[in-house]
């Protein structure tokens, strides 16, 4: 379903976002037609549309709710944008949009959307930052024909997000400890916290199961080995910065 925003006179406003979008936003290319996925308030493409950062803007979502409220921000800040009420990508055409935002969903739905999607990923910048399972949607991206060019990370709130870089190309499947902690953020200042918080992640996992009453041993030498993988990259990586004791 497609609907166009009501547009008040232009706003004297301007809207500012949290970290995280504010991290998403820096990434996205000057002059990109974007197409913003699960936009919720639409505070991402009310932003960049805003500043005069993008061309153009497809904001879309599964809930009818969330896309009222997109409208609304649309509106306020006097920008056009436009607005879709579908899941994923399902009304958006790839001829659309050459950058596609997926953020603040759990790993698990952007495979999915990304699955789901028709879409020759050819010439499109994907920026992608799961909230939860990273670890499962670096997993999937090189069956998907993704590769993933860069990632940032960024604190929000006490919480420390991934945000990946990615288009069409083939790649390696990760190691264990690529998949929980990424390939390229090695240099970035908030590695450590955030590898040491995966792990811990991890580890508690495999305690929880570990105590559960229907035992599955499989998934828990799954974790373990995983776990020992992250341990073993966090000890390279205080080692190389003086850190080790
Ligand atoms: C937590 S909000 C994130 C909003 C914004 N993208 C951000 O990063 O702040 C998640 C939004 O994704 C929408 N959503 C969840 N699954 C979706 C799907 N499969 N397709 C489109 N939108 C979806 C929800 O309705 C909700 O508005």
């Amino acid at each position: 379903m497609r609907f166009s925003v009501y547009l008040e006179p232009m706003s004297e406003k301007e809207l500012r976002l949290q970290p995280r979008l504010q991290c998403i936003a820096g990434l996205v290319p000057r002059g990109a037609r974007l197409a913003d996925v699960g936009t919720d308030h639409g505070y991402l493409p009310v932003y960049l549309l805003q500043r005069g950062l993008i061309a153009r803007a497809v904001a879309s979502d599964v809930g009818a709710a969330p896309l009222a409220h997109a409208r609304r921000t649309a509106a306020a800040y006097g920008v056009p944008l436009d607005l879709r009420l579908c899941a994923g990508l399902d009304a958006v055409c790839p001829d659309e949009a050459d950058t596609v935002v997926i953020a603040g969903m759990g790993g698990e739905t952007i495979v999915s959307i990304l699955k789901q999607a028709a879409w020759d990923w050819r010439g499109v910048t994907l920026l992608l930052q799961p909230m939860t399972k990273a670890e499962l949607l670096r997993r999937a991206l090189p069956e998907l024909g993704l590769h993933t060019v860069a990632e940032h990370l960024v604190r929000d709130k006490g919480t420390i997000y991934a945000v990946l870089t990615v288009t069409a190309g083939e790649s390696e499947a990760p190691t264990n400890a690529e998949a929980w902690c990424g390939a390229g953020l090695l240099h970035d200042p908030l590695y450590g916290e955030y590898a040491r918080d995966r792990l811990e992640k991890l580890q508690r996992a495999a305690a929880g199961l570990r105590q559960a009453k229907t035992l599955d041993s499989a998934l828990i030498s799954t974790l373990e080995e995983d776990a020992a993988a992250l341990q073993a990259k966090i000890k390279e990586w205080e080692d190389a910065n003086g850190m080790g004791h």
